[in-house]
């Protein structure tokens, strides 16, 4: 029936997508991640890796029923990273979680031996894609990542203080009473603990709140700002 409905009239030799993004790991945050591409139109495949089969080949089957609702014509899956071959971008949120009791430099360690499986299947498939780090702790897992690839810099992008700084924003739109697409503030250093919240620049629309109110930030300030930062830090201390 296929061919008498459709004629070809221009065989490509080896087709392939050529907007193409993986996402490694299908957790909370991988199906985010895919969910928000698909959505925005990002990429022409998106390709899903776990380790866990059967909640892999769920997370697929879901997003291509949903097929009619998006404009990605193609959604795949697979254990083998043969799947992901030809990715112009591959986010990796696979990883390892926190144990009661485990120290974070245990996890560290357990997370780095899962980047010594995942990268250079990464990179064998994909030589040329770029490398997007979301696993905890980032910033390290982002340095690792780098170092195993031999990727150029550019090319090996931690999402950092992003999420940090994204929740600075909504919470100080909370607290004024403006979209936080108008709150503008910087959360800089490592993503968590010590991240450190930039005073000096936070504005609304370009007008400084320090010049403002200039305790701001400090233990001397009635309004208590830094609660804001204290809780961006305790929320990420929960990821
Ligand atoms: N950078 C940030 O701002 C930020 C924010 C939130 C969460 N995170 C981090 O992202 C990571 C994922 O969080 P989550 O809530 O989705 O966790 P999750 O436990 O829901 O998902 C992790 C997934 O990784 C998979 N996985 C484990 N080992 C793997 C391997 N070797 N290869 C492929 N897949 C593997 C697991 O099967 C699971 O599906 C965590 O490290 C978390 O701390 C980072």
């Amino acid at each position: 029936l296929k061919d008498h409905l459709i004629h070809n009239v221009h065989h490509e030799e080896h087709p392939h997508a050529h907007n193409k993004i993986s996402v490694v790991g299908v957790g909370a945050v991988g199906m985010a991640c895919a969910i928000s591409i698909l959505m925005k139109d990002l990429a022409d495949e998106l390709t899903l890796v776990d380790v866990v089969e059967d909640k892999l080949k769920g997370e697929m089957l879901d997003l291509q029923h949903g097929s009619l609702f998006l404009r990605t014509p193609k959604i795949t899956s697979g254990k083998d990273y043969s799947v992901t071959a030809h990715s112009k971008l591959v986010i990796v949120t696979a990883g390892a979680r926190q144990q009661e009791g485990e120290s974070r430099l245990n996890l560290v360690q357990r997370n780095v031996n899962i980047f010594k499986f995942i990268i250079p299947n990464v990179v064998k498939y994909s030589p040329h894609c770029k490398l997007l780090i979301v696993s905890n702790p980032v910033d390290i897992l982002t340095y690792v990542a780098w170092k195993i690839s031999g990727f150029p810099k550019h090319r090996v992008i931690g999402s950092g203080c992003n999420l940090d700084s994204a929740r600075f924003r909504h919470l100080m739109g909370e607290r004024l009473g403006i979209h936080p697409l108008s709150c503008h503030g910087w959360i800089v250093g490592e993503h968590g603990d010590s991240s450190v919240p930039v005073w000096s620049g936070v504005n609304v629309a370009g007008v400084s709140l320090k010049a403002l109110h200039p305790d701001m930030g400090t233990d001397a300030d009635k309004e208590h700002w830094k609660e804001i930062h204290k809780q961006v830090v305790d929320r990420a201390c929960m990821e």
